[in-house]
């Protein structure tokens, strides 16, 4: 049982920290190594990357904090665009092998719902379910079912669907067939989170562009559901999720550093207009004497820089704070 202050990012630490127990450090490293060689092979594949229990734990361990982080920053952007006391009744996780994108909505929107996830990967639902044994929480709400995208007709209805780290691994086909279902069952939010790539940023536009077809609005990242500003080719607009290594991250990843920086492309697109639309932070805010640059996406469609000196008061102190991805500038 967690002690009552513990934060589901927090167990979910310890529970990956128990995952490589007793497998000898240089037979996790060679799982790490096969995972990155499946993955950096030519995908789509037709059989799951994600085969038997050494896989899913190196995925586990050395993927999941990285992607829970990135999609815990998409839903964070979710939550402060919706009504203040929005929160999914429900939720369907779809390619969500080992649970990161469940693990993640738990952290931000805590009450309890009906969840589902699915994967065409056994071991990973396995995993998932055992890693969810940790959260009491989780234990008892998640559904962990083996379904191959684009084999099934329809998805249930549910409030929230989650796409996390998924497109890359399908056909032009699937992945406009999944954002199709997707669109379909939603009948709150689609959140689509992909690696901060060109070609990342190239998926998350076109699932951007189907939704808006399909009558949802953009909520996040961009400030309104028009074309996005970014002429094709000559940027990518993506954002980065501070993930901290513990001991296990670090040994299977190698390196010392406590922390990495895991770069990602999303979009979360609602059924209900989102509130009050503002900027966003689309790079990195440049901190200079007295004066800091930040680059927005503006909700009347375009990129803009604009330069908050001290002579502005509050708002250069707010500016001073403000991250990568923040909305601006903040609610008053
Ligand atoms: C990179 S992992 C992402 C897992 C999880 N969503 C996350 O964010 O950590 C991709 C997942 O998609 C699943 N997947 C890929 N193609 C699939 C398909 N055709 N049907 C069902 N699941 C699929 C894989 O088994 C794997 O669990």
């Amino acid at each position: 049982m967690n002690a009552p202050t513990q934060s589901p990012a927090d167990t979910l630490r310890s529970a990956l920290a128990g995952l490589l127990d007793g497998l000898p450090p240089t037979q996790a490293a060679r799982a790490v190594d096969r995972l990155i060689a499946s993955y950096r092979g030519t995908t789509p594949t037709d059989a799951p990357i994600l085969r038997d229990r050494a896989d899913v734990a190196a995925y586990a361990a050395y993927r999941m904090p990285a992607t829970y982080e990135a999609v815990r920053s998409a839903l964070d952007a979710l939550a402060g665009a919706a009504p203040e006391d929005w929160s999914p009744a429900g939720h369907l996780d779809i390619g969500g092998g080992t649970g990161a994108a469940v693990w993640a909505a738990r952290t931000v929107f805590p009450a309890a719902r009906p969840t589902t996830v699915l994967d065409w990967s056994q071991p990973a639902l396995d995993l998932g379910r055992e890693l969810a044994a940790a959260d009491p929480w989780l234990a008892s709400g998640v559904r962990w079912e083996r379904s191959r995208i684009g084999a099934a007709p329809g998805l249930p209805a549910t409030d929230l669907v989650t796409v996390s780290y998924v497109l890359k691994e399908l056909t032009a086909a699937d992945r406009a067939a999944l954002t199709a279902a997707a669109a379909g069952a939603a009948t709150g939010a689609v959140v689509v989170v992909e690696p901060g790539t060109p070609d990342g940023y190239e998926r998350v536009i076109e699932a951007r562009d189907a939704l808006i077809a399909a009558g949802f609005h953009v909520a996040a990242p961009c400030p309104h559901s028009a074309a996005c500003p970014i002429v094709p080719g000559t940027d990518w607009c993506h954002f980065s999720a501070r993930v901290s290594r513990s001991s296990l991250h670090r040994q299977v990843k190698g390196g010392s550093l406590a922390y990495e920086d895991e770069k990602f492309a999303y979009v979360a697109a609602t059924r209900f207009a989102p509130r009050d639309p503002r900027a966003r932070v689309v790079r990195r805010p440049q901190i200079r004497k007295g004066q800091v640059l930040l680059d927005l996406c503006e909700p009347v469609p375009g990129l803009d820089r604009v330069t908050v000196t001290k002579k502005h008061g509050a708002l250069y102190r707010a500016a001073r704070d403000a991250q990568w991805g923040d909305p601006w500038p903040p609610r008053p």
